[in-house]
């Protein structure tokens, strides 16, 4: 009997009301060029409205695949770690032909080392669909502009007319704000800015920074970590909303404001890391607004300035970043106005954050096997 090597997707189903019915993405075909060739606004921020998300049960994929991910790791014709503690780039892979098992395995190598890359994809929009719906149910954005009939893509898109896109330029983690936020995330980069002084592609480079080395390390004091794990903050998504609404009228839900743990635990490693960020992070609950205030900006300072803890990538076109949201902090760097930049993300929801007392902090939890 054939053993079938990727079992099929369940796609995301539509959701009713969506802008343009007669618009469809063709195969192959970046919506960057097929949206506009349609006489359609990209990205698109015709309004419509979506019921409000309510918790889910969400199993990861990853936590019942091999520690050794030797089926990934075997296949890969080198695996090139970027630094100690973020990023691993995989190379002589194409991700539409990985297996279950292999994917089960990367969803395990972005749970470990915060950001995967590959370059040189070949995957369409419809495939990133598919490969993001393998891992949980597809965010869509309560504001952000959408492709018309594939809405659980986030466009990255910036061009002449980015006159605020430095305010973007802050370290978060991706919609911290919703009940059960993103967990492995895709972006892939398919058009790069051309802007190196003699118009070579250079620029829009994004860095993220490890949430566990964060944590773990001497940045933070072990009473300090005492009292962090006690804690939980509240996470918004009101000024995003505010800013759409009075910007261009599109708000897809009613916004919300979640209380999440400061510190959670990964479901697929079971280390610490650190979920507290600048974007979306607006108060540690039970404290006083000064104190808590300032011990968050301490933490953002912390995860800014731990350069030994963070990956910069240069993208190339058809470059891909996995990262999970869960365990890392990411800001892309606007240096390209007012050249175009674009690329797709998707963005599966994870489980309700948690912290476990009993999890470790990765340094803990690798020693002890040691
Ligand atoms: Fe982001």
């Amino acid at each position: 009997m054939a053993i079938l090597a990727s079992s099929p997707v369940a796609l995301p189903e539509k959701p009713k009301g969506l802008p343009h019915p007669e618009y469809e993405t063709p195969r192959g075909v970046s919506p960057l060029e097929s949206v506009p060739k349609a006489g359609l606004q990209y990205p698109n921020y015709t309004p419509f409205k979506l019921p409000n998300l309510v918790e889910q049960p969400f199993t990861d994929r990853a936590a019942a695949s091999d520690p050794a991910k030797s089926a990934l790791l075997n296949a890969a014709s080198k695996v090139i770690h970027l630094t100690p503690d973020i990023g691993t780039e995989l190379v002589g892979l194409q991700i539409k032909d990985l297996t279950d098992t292999q994917k089960n395995e990367l969803g395990r190598l972005v749970a470990e080392r915060g950001v995967v890359f590959l370059r040189d994809q070949d995957l369409d929009v419809h495939e990133q669909i598919e490969f993001g719906a393998y891992y949980g149910p597809l965010h869509i954005h309560q504001m952000a502009g959408i492709i018309p009939d594939l809405p659980w893509v986030h466009p990255i898109h910036k061009d002449e007319t980015a006159v605020n896109g430095r305010s973007h330029q802050i370290w978060h983690s991706d919609v911290s704000y919703e009940i059960q936020p993103p967990g492995l995330t895709m972006l892939r980069m398919d058009t790069l800015p051309n802007a190196g002084p003699d118009g070579s592609e250079v620029g829009g480079d994004t860095i993220w920074a490890s949430g566990y080395a964060v944590y773990e390390y001497e940045a933070l004091s072990p009473k300090l970590r005492e009292i962090l794990e006690t804690l939980e903050a509240k996470h918004s998504g009101l000024a995003q909303a505010e800013k759409a609404l009075r910007t261009n009228g599109c708000l897809r839900r009613d916004p919300i404001e979640t209380i999440h743990p400061v510190v959670r635990t990964h479901p697929v490693t079971g280390w610490k890391t650190l979920y507290v960020n600048q974007n979306f992070t607006k108060e540690l609950v039970g404290l006083e607004k000064r104190l808590g205030d300032a011990i968050l900006d301490d933490l953002y300072r912390t995860i800014a300035e731990s350069y030994e803890y963070q990956v910069r990538w240069k993208w190339s076109k058809n470059a891909v970043a996995i990262w999970d949201n869960r365990t890392t902090f990411h800001t892309g760097i606007f240096d390209y106005f007012p050249h175009l930049r674009h690329g797709l993300r998707v963005a599966p929801q994870a489980e309700k954050p948690y912290f476990d007392p009993a999890s470790k902090t990765r340094a803990e939890a690798l020693n002890d096997k040691a």
